[in-house]
């Protein structure tokens, strides 16, 4: 089987990424990260992918006269890469529908919130907000409705007494990191696929997420 080529798309700090180029050089890592992107040519992520000697792309959207030509020349550009999955991690941009359609059932996202729980913005503070007792990170396939793609994985934690926004997002961080390199990993041992609007897990249908316990995800 040969390694899952993989293009990362990010607008901030990066740490997801960092968390697949770790996954990556363990011995026994099926994927290979070939190109990070970004729409923010200052992103700490694009200066991490520079400096591990990854290729980079960094693209202005001010540059462009609407977000169907950028997004167009964004997936051009991808696409000289052929990677086999392209990878929202922290990627602060809607796609347009027609640049993405191409990629769907080759393009995930990390969200973080038990989806279908709050999409979009402020996840944690609506999650505290609703008095939810357990928060989580997701997994999904990208469609063009925004966080609305099938989900392919959770990871739970609880909503302790006294917990913000800000002491919610730095506790599930390192478990996205988790999330989203065994999610990748499944990826690349072809053991996940996108089936109309449903996920494929070994062939049958999921009824519900994978759940990650310790570093491994099942059903
Ligand atoms: C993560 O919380 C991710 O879930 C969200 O954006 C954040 C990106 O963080 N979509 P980082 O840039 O990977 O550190």
């Amino acid at each position: 089987m040969t390694n899952l080529r993989l293009a990362v798309l990010a607008s901030g700090r990066g740490s997801n990424l960092g968390a697949l180029m770790a996954a990556q050089r363990e011995p026994d890592a099926r994927f290979e990260i070939v190109l990070v992107a970004g729409d923010k040519p200052e992103a700490l992520a694009l200066r991490i992918a520079e400096e591990a000697g990854i290729a980079t792309l960094a693209l202005d959207p001010r540059g462009y006269a609407d977000r169907a030509r950028f997004d167009a020349d964004l997936f051009a550009r991808i696409a000289a890469y052929a990677p086999d999955l392209v990878v929202l991690a922290g990627f602060m941009r809607i796609l347009d529908a027609a640049a993405m359609a191409p990629w769907i059932g080759r393009m995930i996202n990390i969200h973080p919130s038990l989806l279908p729980k709050y999409r979009g913005l402020k996840t944690h503070e609506r999650a505290i907000r609703s008095g939810d007792e357990v928060h989580g990170a997701s997994v999904h396939f990208v469609t063009p409705e925004l966080d609305g793609g099938p989900v392919i994985s959770h990871v739970e934690m609880p909503i302790e007494a006294g917990d913000t926004p800000a002491s919610l997002a730095a506790r599930l961080l390192p478990l996205e990191h988790r999330l989203l390199a065994a999610t990748v990993d499944l990826i690349a041992r072809r053991r996940i696929a996108l089936a109309g609007n449903r996920v494929d897990f070994d062939g049958a249908q999921l009824e519900a997420p994978l759940r990650l316990a310790g570093r491994s995800l099942a059903p």
